[in-house]
């Protein structure tokens, strides 16, 4: 039975490098409002090891999280007795984080008797775009991140067709490889993205891999191989050199990424002639302006419509977790206290549909 109430959510986020706490209230009519979304990046604590530690990850996670819980509480003006509902991801992710978060989750809602909603941390960005932007069903996610490269059409809450995926690395982790090959830091997509600025785009004509197979998958290894060939063909590498690599590497993803989208939307109007067609875009990589900007020509060439949810939304936070727990909540679809973390958890399960839903 669906529930119309108004819910005040708390969301809490552990799975990967953020530790993140946030309150969302969602009032009767689907609408949102985020009362606060606290995020502490762990980018300090692995910047040295070029990537991020799971074991570091998860003691920072232990270390931190109930402060930023307080601080979610405070800064939304409540105490936590006043929440409706305690979510937290309880997967995909590095296990040892998503113990803490989830962990954490559960002895509150025993202590406080709330219920516990175990949310799928790639649902929480797949609806994120209904908290920002109200979209409605159906449309189609591409998320790009660290963790994942998939698109996945979004029909409601909890029903979800993953229509491509990464056969190898994801698109945020070529990034970080690229710029790890040419010590440009971590994270590397904003560094290969500032340094692709004064590179030349069109010096090196890397591989578009798949490009021409029908398959909506992604796969990123091969190239992110032939980057590796030209930078040691080149090497010792000037700035130039270095720049026009990261340019010729991003034109290629952003070629790839759009060309894919193309397709993808060709099959959402085939398959949902009656809906109008609309791309979301979520993870950190959305944060690629060259990305967007060639996202942005294949949607106006699709007539489709595309949603970029502010950046800070896009990336991992507490907020989009209690969005996905409110929405969950009001279609009565909570936890029972024993839900076991999930290191692995697509998002195309039969456990993800609510049961409201299916009846
Ligand atoms: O969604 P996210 O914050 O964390 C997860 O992986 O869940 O995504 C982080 C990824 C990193 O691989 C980072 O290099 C990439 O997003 N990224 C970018 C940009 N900003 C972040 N990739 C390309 N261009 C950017 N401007
Ligand atoms: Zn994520």
């Amino acid at each position: 039975m669906t529930r119309q109430a108004q819910a005040t959510i708390l969301g809490i986020e552990t799975s990967c490098d953020e530790t993140a706490a946030s309150i969302v209230v969602r009032d009767s009519a689907g609408g949102a409002a985020i009362r606060s979304n606290v995020v502490r990046s762990q980018l300090d604590e692995h910047a040295a090891f070029g990537g991020v530690v799971p074991e570091l990850a998860a003691r920072a996670h232990v270390t931190y999280l109930d402060h930023i819980i307080a601080q979610a509480c405070r800064e939304a003006g409540i105490s936590l007795g006043d929440v409706d509902a305690i979510a937290a991801t309880a997967g995909p992710g590095l296990i040892g984080g998503v113990l803490v978060g989830l962990t954490t989750a559960k002895a509150l809602a025993a202590a406080l008797d709330k219920p516990l909603i175990a949310v799928n941390h790639l649902e929480a960005h797949a609806l994120t775009a209904r908290l920002t932007d109200g979209v409605q069903f159906p449309y189609l996610m591409l998320l790009v991140s660290g963790g994942h490269s998939q698109f996945v059409l979004v029909r409601g809450v909890g029903n979800y067709e993953r229509w491509g995926t990464t056969i190898d690395d994801a698109l945020g982790e070529a990034f970080d490889k690229v710029a790890k090959l040419l010590t440009l830091g971590h994270p590397g997509g904003p560094a290969v993205e500032a340094t692709a600025k004064s590179g030349d785009p069109k010096r090196f004509k890397f591989p578009r891999p798949l490009l021409r197979e029908a398959r909506l998958d992604f796969s990123f290894s091969g190239l992110k191989t032939a980057v590796r060939l030209q930078a040691e063909a080149l090497a010792p590498l000037s700035d130039q050199d270095v720049a026009d690599i990261a340019a010729s590497f991003q034109a290629a993803v952003a070629e790839v990424v759009s060309v894919r989208a193309g397709q993808a939307l060709a099959r959402f109007k085939a398959e949902l002639p009656d809906h109008k067609p609309q791309l979301v875009v979520a993870g950190g990589v959305a944060a690629n302006r060259t990305i967007a900007a060639a996202l942005d020509k294949v949607c106006s060439a699709a007539g489709a419509t595309l949603i970029v949810p502010p950046i800070a939304l896009c990336t991992d936070n507490g907020a989009m977790v209690a969005w996905a727990g409110a929405e969950r909540f009001a279609l009565g679809a909570t936890d029972q206290l024993d839900f076991t973390a999930r290191p692995r958890w697509p998002l195309d399960l039969p456990d993800m549909k609510v049961a409201s839903d299916a009846a």
